[in-house]
């Protein structure tokens, strides 16, 4: 079985998030002992009462897997500023401890049979001095998912995103189309699937459609729905 899928996208906003946690729920109902993990956040909300930083997609995927698992081992890095994590930990002269991140992800793959990592923005952002996304997911070792938009001006930023990872090295399952928001019924939804299995040299696995609630069933519909989770996940 798949040890784990890294889960980055073509841009921040796009649906990392709720793919990550649709995968994870899937997968436990079917099973699996999985885990969704969002090593570093930013944009973290302070709570006063516990004195500490709450991690919104940290939560969200504890929620999905089960909600069981610490916070600590999930988001083990978190900054309050919004932005990219070079960029926020330097708002508090601080340092991103990439091997704490590392580390709470061997904890969790000695715990788990499958990790669902969320990345943080696309695949180029800082996250230490001369460490990008693209490698700290090389470090982890996991294949790609790449989330993309399916409205119009996805075509340029899913290329740029998937011949860039390949450039790194990094092995890239697929492309996975999340609405993010309600369909527009545009040309461009309509005719950028098509165009992008012309162009990518990776498969499109499918599209998560627009979901009104976040519940584990509804999660676990939209994935089922939208992938072949046994053949993502050799099951
Ligand atoms: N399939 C969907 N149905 C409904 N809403 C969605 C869907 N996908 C994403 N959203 C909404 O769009 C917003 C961005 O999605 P999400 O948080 O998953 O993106 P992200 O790529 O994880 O962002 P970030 O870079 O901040 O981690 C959220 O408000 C989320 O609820
Ligand atoms: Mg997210």
């Amino acid at each position: 079985m798949t040890k784990g899928i890294f889960i980055t996208a073509t841009d921040t906003g796009v649906g990392k998030t709720v793919v990550a946690a649709a995968m994870v729920a899937a997968l436990r109902a079917r099973g699996v002992r999985a885990c969704g993990v969002k090593p570093i956040e930013s944009g973290c909300v302070p709570n006063p009462v516990i004195g500490s930083l709450v991690p919104a997609d940290g939560t969200f995927l504890q929620k999905a897997s089960g909600g069981k698992e610490s916070l600590e081992l999930i988001t083990p890095l978190r900054f309050e500023a919004p932005l990219a994590p070079l960029a926020a930990a330097r708002e508090v002269g601080e340092e991103v401890r990439v091997e704490k991140a590392m580390k709470a992800i061997d904890e969790l793959e000695s715990r788990y049979d499958v990790l669902v990592v969320e990345g943080i923005g696309g695949l180029m952002v800082p996250v230490a001095e001369r460490y990008m996304v693209s490698d700290m997911a090389r470090d982890i070792g996991y294949p790609l998912i790449v989330v993309a938009s399916p409205f119009l001006g996805t075509i340029n930023h899913t290329l740029l995103t998937v011949r860039r990872a390949q450039e790194e090295g990094l092995e890239v399952e697929g492309v996975v189309l999340c609405y993010h928001r309600q369909p527009e019924d545009t040309l461009a939804e309509s005719t950028n699937p098509r165009m992008l299995e012309q162009f990518l040299n990776v498969p499109l696995l499918g599209t998560v459609p627009y979901i009104e609630d976040t519940s584990q069933e509804t999660l676990r519909r939209a994935a089922e729905g939208a992938l072949d989770i046994g053949l993502l996940f050799g099951l």
